[in-house]
This record gives structure tokens, C-alpha cells and sequence, in this order.
């Protein structure tokens, strides 16, 4: 096969996503390269405005995104390369609205200073469509409790669905270097209507998240992690891992604003 996939044809590109190149079982190589792109995806709030990232990289991106799994391999997600500054300012003043808005509510969430978004040379709105539930077990026109309870799993089967693309998209840009930023502080009902006649988005689709990726402008830190043992299970849920109502709260009292913003080598 050739290396450089622009090369290929499109019938040679549809054999080559046929032919499944499969691995050893526990090749340790290939899972020490992967892990090497994981580990190093790490979160920055400010970039180099001055980098220009090629377009070819955000192809490279959308490229590993295409190919993430997806309820009923339904693929219900869009994204919308933005290179223009203006509209790269003009979404930025939205998170930082937003940014002012939470500090008016007291909602007391630790919110980032999103003016770094402007300075992303990388951006990408990743939207979705929610009719695409239907796509999943759902009963059609049901309005019953029954129907509630299999829409609400739809729901999560299609977010989830654009959380694995939007993941590896992040991956890519991590394998080529950059450093990510993935913001969903857009949820709220004013910046959706603000942003997608901006984007020209129809209007049945939702904005989930922006990728945000560069060169980042200041050494990045690597953030703490939960240890293994804490996250893994053996056949039973470990009773040990359950936290408490005022254990949770006292977690995110405590240590929330810690675990993110502070290297996790200054996190006990
Ligand atoms: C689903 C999701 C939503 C996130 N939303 C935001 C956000 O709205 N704003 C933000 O600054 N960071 C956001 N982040 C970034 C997290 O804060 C960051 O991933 C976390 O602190 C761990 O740091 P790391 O990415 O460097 O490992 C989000 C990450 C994920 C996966």
C-alpha cells in the first residue's frame, strides 16, 4: 500500500479501508505508540496565534475522526473547519460571555479564561444532528414513560457516538504534535442561536463542542489522573469506589479547581 493516502485512488482508498491490518495480539509496539499520543494529549487554554496549521493537518484530523464507531454506524456528526479570525473572535466572545455570565450566576465552576479560544490556530465546531435517534431502538411516535426511558439511552448512544470522533480527532492532533483544548461551555440556549446562522448550521442541528488545537503558547502540564486500581473493577463493582453524596461534594469543594488547573505533580 502507499504511504501517502492523497496518492491513492478512490477505488484504491475503498480496498484499503477493506483490508484490516491487523496486529499480533498484544503487540506491545503498537500499544506503546499509542499510548505515547494518549499520555500526550494534553489540554492548553492558550496558543501561538501566529501558527498557521496546513490544511492537509485538518484533513489528517477529520481523516481519524471518520473512522470513529457510532451507534447503528449512523456517523451523526459534522464539523466546520473555521479559519476566518473574525469569526474565530467573534465565537470566542460567546465562552466569554459566557465566562461573565457564570461568575454573575455564582455557580462558583472554576471557568477558564476563554479568551485563549481566539488565539487557537486550530478550530473546529463539531455539531451533531439529534433527529439521528431515531436511527436508534426507539418507538416511534410514542409518547409513553416506556418510550422516555429508550429516547433518554438514544440520546446518550448519539452523544457518545460524537464524543468517539471528536476523541479521535483529538488523537490526531496530538499524534502531530499540537496541543488540544475540547470545550462544551456552549450548551446554553443563546450562544447555539448566536452561532449557527454564523456557521450557517441548519437550524435542526446542535453545536456539541469546539476543538480547539496549536502550538501551545506556554508549556503545557500534565494534569492528575485517578490511579488504576481506583477506575478498574473485577467482576464485582469494588464497594470501596463508591463515593458518598457528601464525599462528591466534598471532591468538588476541594479539589476540582486542583485537578484543573494545577500540574499533577502539585496534586496530592
Ligand atoms: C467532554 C469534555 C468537555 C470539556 N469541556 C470543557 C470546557 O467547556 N471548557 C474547558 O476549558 N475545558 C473543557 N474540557 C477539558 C477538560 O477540562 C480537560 O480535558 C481536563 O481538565 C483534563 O485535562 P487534560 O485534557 O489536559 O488531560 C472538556 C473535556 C471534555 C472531555
Amino acid at each position: 500500500m502507499k504511504a501517502d493516502a492523497e496518492a491513492l485512488s478512490p477505488e484504491e482508498l475503498l480496498e484499503a479501508e477493506a483490508a484490516v491490518d491487523l496486529p499480533e495480539i498484544g503487540a506491545r509496539d503498537r500499544y506503546d505508540a499509542l499510548m505515547k499520543v494518549v499520555t500526550n494529549r494534553v489540554t492548553v487554554r492558550a496558543f501561538d496565534p501566529d501558527f498557521e496549521v496546513p490544511r492537509e493537518h485538518f484533513e489528517m484530523i477529520l481523516e481519524a475522526a471518520r473512522h470513529a464507531p457510532s451507534g447503528a454506524n449512523a456517523q451523526p456528526w459534522h464539523f466546520i473547519v473555521i479559519t476566518e479570525p473574525e469569526l474565530k473572535e467573534k465565537i470566542a466572545g460567546y465562552f466569554v460571555e459566557e465566562q461573565r455570565r457564570r461568575a454573575k450566576l455564582k455557580m462558583k465552576f472554576p471557568t477558564p479564561d476563554y479568551r485563549g479560544l481566539a488565539t487557537a490556530p486550530g478550530f473546529i465546531v463539531v455539531a451533531t444532528d439529534f433527529r439521528w435517534v431515531s436511527a436508534f431502538p426507539v418507538l416511534k411516535d410514542d409518547t409513553s414513560d416506556l418510550n422516555r426511558m429508550y429516547r433518554e439511552n438514544a440520546e446518550r448512544i448519539l452523544l457518545q457516538s460524537v464524543a468517539a470522533a471528536t476523541m479521535s480527532a483529538h488523537l490526531a492532533a496530538a499524534a502531530l504534535g499540537y496541543n488540544v483544548w475540547w470545550i462544551t461551555a456552549i450548551g446554553q440556549e443563546a450562544a447555539q442561536e448566536a452561532m449557527k446562522p454564523l456557521l450557517g448550521i441548519p437550524e435542526e442541528l446542535s453545536v456539541l463542542d469546539i476543538m480547539a488545537f496549536g502550538p501551545p503558547a506556554k508549556a503545557p502540564y500534565k494534569r492528575w489522573r485517578k490511579p488504576l486500581e481506583e477506575i478498574a473493577n473485577w467482576n464485582r463493582f469494588d464497594p470501596a469506589h463508591h463515593m458518598t453524596g457528601e464525599e462528591l461534594e466534598d471532591w468538588i469543594q476541594t479539589r476540582r479547581h486542583r485537578v484543573m488547573f494545577k500540574d499533577a505533580s502539585k496534586v496530592d
